[in-house]
């Protein structure tokens, strides 16, 4: 089975094409990524209506890239998947749209796939992994702790109150004068500092939910800034190390919960973590991780961080998946700004940040 994925869910507009052997072990044939990053550099993190036009100028020739990548042409491939959401809807509508014209005009059914899914199913298509499975999913615009126990079967254990772990480290590195994106820059800034010298709260530790809250730990960082102004290089280092601790040490007491309570759910298998999400590239919280995984006896799986960030693969895969299971959409399926993977949970208070990224 052949399916092709585009992904414009954000700031980056990426089309694959990917295979799915009968045996349900999937290849990579393509995958194309054209990333805007220095379209919203000056602006400090993602416009919507820049990156919604920038998709809609790079889609067409993204998606002939990935088809000559792979070799495979329109009439070969089985279904045409695409985000539906949630994401910025100017961009989710470019994807979706392109994606139901070439659907349409080649005669194969169309995959209307939730971006979540794409980061959830990804561990499938890069290690095999079977159901069930712990996803911590770390990217600008998510902060999630998803129980997968089977295609279009998730439960959300926790999620973030206010801010991303990733636009967290994004204003952190703001407020610091270190540029966007944010992460990359305070990682390196953090590799020289002391973690010691600022003390920094640890939001939600010890708590039985595993949930997360991370806009008091940036108005922490910002004041500790106001007071030690003007900022040197070595107080900027002492502060994203000091951040980067923190955040090590909240992920870690967060995902231990979560990992206690799928073992206790399911005490016959060998717990299984995956990590997704541009946050995943962090070395120090990958660090924190591992050691969590060895301490609790479960398997950690990082897939290579060209999968972990937004890609066209995870989508082609989360729709050859669908595919797999007789499921496709008709070309009236919405594009969404919003869309749960977990429809059953309730929203977190104050989640809901409007026009976030995703
Ligand atoms: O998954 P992603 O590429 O895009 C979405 O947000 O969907 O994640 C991007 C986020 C940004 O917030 C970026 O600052 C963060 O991942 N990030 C990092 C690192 N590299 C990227 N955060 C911490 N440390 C890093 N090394
Ligand atoms: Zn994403």
């Amino acid at each position: 089975m052949l399916v092709l994925g585009l992904e414009t869910s954000c700031d980056e507009t990426a089309a694959a094409v990917v295979a799915r052997d009968a045996d349900g072990r999937g290849r990579i044939l393509s995958n194309v990524v054209l990333s805007q990053v220095e379209a919203h550099a000056a602006f400090g993190g993602v416009v919507p209506e820049v990156a919604a036009r920038a998709h809609v100028e790079a889609i067409d020739g993204v998606v002939r890239a990935a088809l000559t990548e792979a070799g495979v042409a329109l009439s070969a491939v089985d279904a045409v998947a695409a985000t539906a959401g949630p994401g910025l809807i100017g961009g989710v509508l470019v994807g979706l749209t392109t994606a139901k014209a070439l659907a349409f005009a080649a005669g194969k059914p169309l995959v209307a796939v939730n971006h979540l899914e794409g980061h959830a199913l990804t561990a499938r298509l890069t290690d095999g992994v079977a159901f069930p499975y712990l996803l911590l999913l770390v990217s600008g615009g998510h902060t999630q702790i998803v129980r997968v126990d089977g295609v279009g079967r998730y439960r959300r254990l926790g999620t973030t109150i206010d801010d991303a772990l990733g636009e967290a480290f994004d204003k952190t590195a703001k407020l610091l004068g270190l540029g966007y994106p944010g992460g990359p820059a305070v990682e390196r800034a953090a590799a020289a500092g002391d973690p010691s010298r600022f003390a920094l709260p640890r939001p939600m530790t010890g708590r039985k939910a595993p949930d997360f809250s991370f806009s008091g730990l940036k108005t922490a960082v910002r004041l500790e800034a106001e007071a030690a102004a003007p900022l040197g290089p070595k107080d900027v280092a002492d502060l994203c190390a000091a951040f980067q601790a923190a955040v090590g040490d909240v992920v870690a007491d967060r995902v231990g919960i979560a990992l206690r309570a799928f073992r206790a759910d399911a005490a016959d298998v060998q717990p299984v973590l995956v990590v997704a999400g541009g946050v995943a590239a962090n070395r120090s919280i990958a660090a924190r991780l591992r050691g969590l995984a060895d301490r609790e006896g479960a398997r950690l799986i990082v897939p290579p961080l060209a999968l972990c960030t937004d890609n066209g693969a995870m989508i082609a895969w989360a729709g050859a998946e669908r595919l797999a299971l007789g499921l496709h959409d008709d070309l009236a399926a919405p594009a969404r700004a919003r869309w749960p993977l977990d429809g059953d949970t309730a929203p977190v208070v104050g989640h809901g940040r409007l026009g976030a990224k995703v």
